[in-house]
């Protein structure tokens, strides 16, 4: 009998664009989505942008736009990294909508009532320019322990302390630079400790994976405090029923977004969600209908295991079967980072490779556990070029045009040998599919891919290139084999890559393929003219990713690239203190545009010669996206003269001029009127 499951993924803040740590848990659930699809069973896959709090608000209030045309903007842009890379919700929703906002009212009202809400005075970092409450992380200041400079409101990144923005040595607040007040605020509390025992209930029963366990109960052990919902206004968010100017707090209505999610799926689509999402008061302990997983990073663990089902529980509402949680992407061994180029962002990866590279290679490395995986640049390549190339596509290349050049396409039957080894790859279908459906994908692409060596080596001994000048029919059942071994190994990697298998599909002139056509031998059957499935990578489109986003990098270092809530509330931080005398080390000169051209291979890139009154320098200037080349000659410039020089892909860069703006065609170069002459100081 089919099964029916719902599946979310964690939901992305609506403040930032999708990057390649991101993808690690978007493909990890859709490939076990498009799997549980092709073993015939009814799955739901509900997502949505999470787009409440502080950070949005802020960053609405630099665009000068509000918040809900910023995350309208950012819904779109999300959906089409989405698409690109073939991730296919069932519904990709929002969490500022009709339905979360009523689930989340529901739900604090059930907690209410059931006396899990206490309202106490809170002690707050509050910005008396900007108006508005701090959270931590837009508070920086000097660590209260080691002194280190510079560091966030909850946490020093030097010596790992933990402490209050007011303990910290001059706070200031990140977006205005004014040091924050304290300021007291009546707000609303969960007690988590009430469902302490019932938590630990559930995770008895299997509710995350054993080797995360013992995190939970180092968590319980310390004791489960009360968590602070609700957060003072000016605030994007839901107001609490019955208060002026209190909201949620955006981790309230976060997970309930699932919810939501999956209601307006079901109101558009004539299902009845109280079959997907029961109430366990009216359902007492009947079993659900309904498989529930959320996928997660392991970061938003406390959320996932502690807050949302006590939520769930305290409103009488059904929890999930289990959590899958997975690990960060790390980059060549390091966390991504903006200035080595490593900090990608899904439509940049797009502009210049296939997304299914990126969905075969993590398969590659994904197990059920919850270790960081590497993404490796030359790893990568290889296995691209050396498995997806040279083992998979390889068997369809070297079948399909002799097939259909000189056999009009005409499969003939499988002999003794051919029934043997497609025997072979039939026999490992129950591995794979357990593999599958328990997330070690590892496992599963090292077997299909020992499958196809082993389809690769019955080419090599039967030799059809040879065959075929001399015994057509030989050659004919050869390539039946070979055509077979095809369709069983698209099958198994068809979760994986699915345009990759729609392509083969239409080769093989067969119907979308499920796991159940593992067993159909294709014999005495016409296929399609072959077309090419894949291409080779080459290292000069992954370098040109990585320079693409090193040019399009902010001023911070290194970002945790996973839905991490704490830096993902983080504006960009103000830098250390820079003294009069540091500034005056800055020679700003007047610089004529001797030359202007396009950098090949870097869109946004300008390689300009200037002539400094003297001394000519090169500099490469990101504002090709604003500047055509030839509006530039002759202009005069302000440059930073005196810069370091800095060695970059494309050559030496001997300085920077003056330019600022949002990005895009928004870029405005400091030009500076003639009767200036180059060379002169800018005072
Ligand atoms: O950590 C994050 O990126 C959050 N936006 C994840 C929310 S998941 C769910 F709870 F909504
Ligand atoms: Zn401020």
């Amino acid at each position: 009998m089919s099964r029916k499951i719902v599946v979310t993924s964690a939901l992305p803040y609506a403040n930032g664009p999708i990057h390649i740590g991101h993808l690690v848990e978007y493909l990890q659930t859709d490939i076990w989505v498009r799997f549980q699809k092709m073993c015939g069973n009814e799955c739901f896959y509900f997502c949505a942008d999470d787009t409440h709090g502080t950070p949005v608000m802020i960053s609405a209030r630099a665009a000068r736009i509000s918040p809900e045309q910023l995350i309208g903007q950012v819904h779109k842009e999300h959906k089409a990294d989405f698409d690109g890379f073939h991730i296919e919700f069932d519904n990709y929703y929002s969490t500022h909508s009709p339905e979360n906002k009523y689930f989340s009212e529901l739900i604090f009202d059930r907690l209410n009532k059931a006396g899990s809400i206490v309202s106490r005075q809170v002690e707050q970092t509050y910005c008396e320019n900007c108006k508005m409450s701090l959270p931590d992380r837009f508070v920086r200041g000097t660590c209260p322990k080691c002194k280190a400079e510079n560091q966030y409101g909850d946490s020093c990144e030097v010596c790992s302390a933990t402490y209050q923005p007011a303990e910290m040595i001059n706070p200031c607040c990140s977006t205005c630079g004014a040091t924050p007040v304290l300021k007291k605020s009546d707000h609303y509390f969960f007690k988590l400790g009430d469902y302490e025992q019932r938590l630990k209930d559930l995770i008895a029963s299997g509710h995350i994976q054993k080797s995360v366990a013992n995190k939970l109960d180092e968590w319980f052990n310390a004791g489960l405090k009360d968590w602070d919902i609700s957060r003072d206004g000016p605030y994007f968010g839901f107001k609490i029923p019955g208060e002026e100017n209190k909201f949620f707090y955006v981790w309230l209505d976060a997970p309930i977004g699932y919810m939501a999610s999956a209601k307006n799926y079901c109101d558009n689509n004539n299902i009845d969600f109280d079959k997907i999402w029961p109430g366990t008061s009216s359902a007492g302990e009947s079993p659900n209908e309904y498989e529930l997983y959320h996928f997660i990073g392991k970061d938003i663990m406390y959320f996932h295991s502690l807050f949302f089902p006590a939520m769930l529980m305290g409103a009488g509402f059904r929890t999930a079967n289990k959590l899958f949680i997975h690990g960060f992407l790390t980059v060549n061994g390091e966390k991504m980072s903006k200035s080595r180029g490593t900090f990608i962002k899904a439509s940049t990866y797009l502009k210049h490779l296939s997304p299914e590279y990126l969905r075969y290679y993590y398969a590659s490395k994904l197990t059920d556990s919850i270790d960081d995986i590497d993404f490796k640049v030359e790893d990568f390549i290889n296995k691209i070029n050396s498995n997806l190339v040279g083992k998979f596509a390889n068997l369809a290349s070297r079948s399909g045009p002799m097939l259909t050049k000189k056999m009009s396409g005409q499969l003939g039957q499988l002999d003794d040998q051919g029934t043997e080894l497609i025997n072979k790859l039939t026999a490992a279908k129950e591995q794979v599919i357990e593999d599958y459906e328990k997330l070690k994908y590892a496992a599963a692409v090292r077997t299909i891919t020992a499958l196809a060596d082993e389809a690769n080596r019955y080419v090599e001994q039967n030799q059809p290139w040879v065959t075929i000048k001399t015994d057509l029919e030989k050659t004919r059942t050869t390539l039946t084999a070979v055509i077979n071994a095809v369709h069983i190994l698209t099958i198994y990697l068809k979760p994986i890559m699915p345009k990759y298998a729609e392509k083969v599909e239409k080769f093989l002139n067969v119907d979308k393929l499920s796991f159940e056509d593992v067993e159909t031998v294709l014999e005495n059957h016409t296929i399609n003219k072959f077309k090419r499935l894949v291409e080779r990578i080459d290292e000069k489109q992954v370098n040109a990713m990585i320079e693409e986003s090193k040019e399009s990098s902010g001023p911070s270092e290194s970002q945790t690239q996973s839905s991490q809530p704490t830096a993902a509330e983080s504006p960009e931080p103000f830098k250390p203190e820079c003294t009069i005398d540091d500034f005056a080390k800055i020679d700003l000169r007047i610089a004529k545009v001797i030359k202007a051209e396009a950098v090949e291979g870097a869109d946004k890139l300008l390689r300009l010669e200037l002539d400094l009154g003297g001394p000519e320098k090169t500099v490469f200037a990101g504002i090709a996206t604003a500047y055509k080349p030839e509006e530039l000659t002759g202009k005069l410039v302000v440059c930073l003269a005196n810069l370091k020089p800095r060695k970059m892909r494309f050559g030496l860069s001997e300085g920077m001029i003056l330019a600022a703006g949002a990005g895009g065609k928004d870029i405005f170069m400091l030009s500076v009127d003639s009767g200036a002459k180059p060379g002169e100081e800018v005072h």
